[in-house]
């Protein structure tokens, strides 16, 4: 089965409106410029996307929805609940609004600097896809988890509680897109080497089979993330189980963002 590779830029808390509309305009100019991306994103066969902060994605979604050029767009956060009394937050339907079609959940940011924890990020989960949100579910164990051998398990449990309450019919294929983020590799320069970021997708794919069945796992895009750069982007985008990157630092720029962007194609 065909996945379309997807480069998914997690801008974090970078570029107001003002910045991210200079960034999707300089963006668009460099692939009109480039005959074989355009042709690509054209065929769909690879997809990009951009995940700006909340106030910024009013003025990407209109730059975006005025462009002959395809670029997705997402938010890095939501509430589980469509409104009410929650000082600060942001309802998925509020992000459909403005043209979003994805939004990341789970980060290890959000996990471990604000104390999300698996059951509210199954909440979440629950509340995008019951809304036609897609979630880009992100999943990774930290240092001390990697050195105590016990990647897999704690990548499971993230699993098993966030899609705890998704049913085997449910499309889950081309719905959810799963990001693999070890904690370590995060903003450190040190990207997981390309065969243990092949391993740990390719046990998410098990999981996804044992759970959802084989269609679901071989539709299903697993990302990588982590220090995720232009000239180390080729051999990860090899891995047989890598369907591409969520990138943190090297998206902020149209060039090293549009470099990785060709590597993969
Ligand atoms: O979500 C992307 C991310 O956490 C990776 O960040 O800066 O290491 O590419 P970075």
């Amino acid at each position: 089965m065909r996945r379309v590779p997807f480069l998914a830029g997690n801008w974090k808390m970078h570029k107001g409106p003002k910045e991210t509309k200079e960034f999707i305009v300089e963006l668009f100019a460099a692939i009109a410029k480039d005959t074989s991306l355009k042709g690509f994103l054209k065929e769909n066969k690879v997809e990009l996307g951009i995940f700006p902060p909340f106030v910024s994605l009013e003025t990407a979604g209109r730059e975006v929805a005025s462009a002959d050029i395809s670029l997705s767009l997402g938010a890095q956060n939501m509430h589980w609940e469509d409104s009410g009394a929650f000082t600060g937050e942001i309802a998925g339907k509020m992000l459909m609004e403005v043209g979003c079609k994805y939004v990341i959940l789970g980060h290890s940011e959000r996990r471990h600097i604000f104390g999300e924890s698996d059951e509210t990020i199954g909440k979440k989960m629950n509340k995008a896809l019951e809304i036609g949100l897609k979630p880009v579910l992100c999943v990774g164990e930290t240092l001390e988890e990697r050195d105590e051998g016990i990647t897999e398990t704690v990548v499971k449990r993230q699993l098993e509680e966030a899609l705890r309450s998704l049913r085997e019919h449910e499309n889950i294929k081309d719905n959810i897109v799963i990001a693999y983020e070890p904690v370590w590799a995060i903003g450190t320069g040190r990207k997981a080497s390309d065969e243990d970021a092949q391993s740990v997708c390719a046990y998410i794919r098990k999981f996804i089979e044992e759970r959802f069945g084989s269609t679901a796992a071989e539709g299903i895009r697993i990302l990588y993330g982590g220090s995720v750069k232009p000239d180390n982007a080729k051999g990860l985008m090899e891995q047989k189980d890598i369907d591409g990157a969520l990138i943190g630092g090297a998206s902020l720029d149209v060039g090293s963002f549009l470099e990785i962007s060709r590597n993969t194609i």
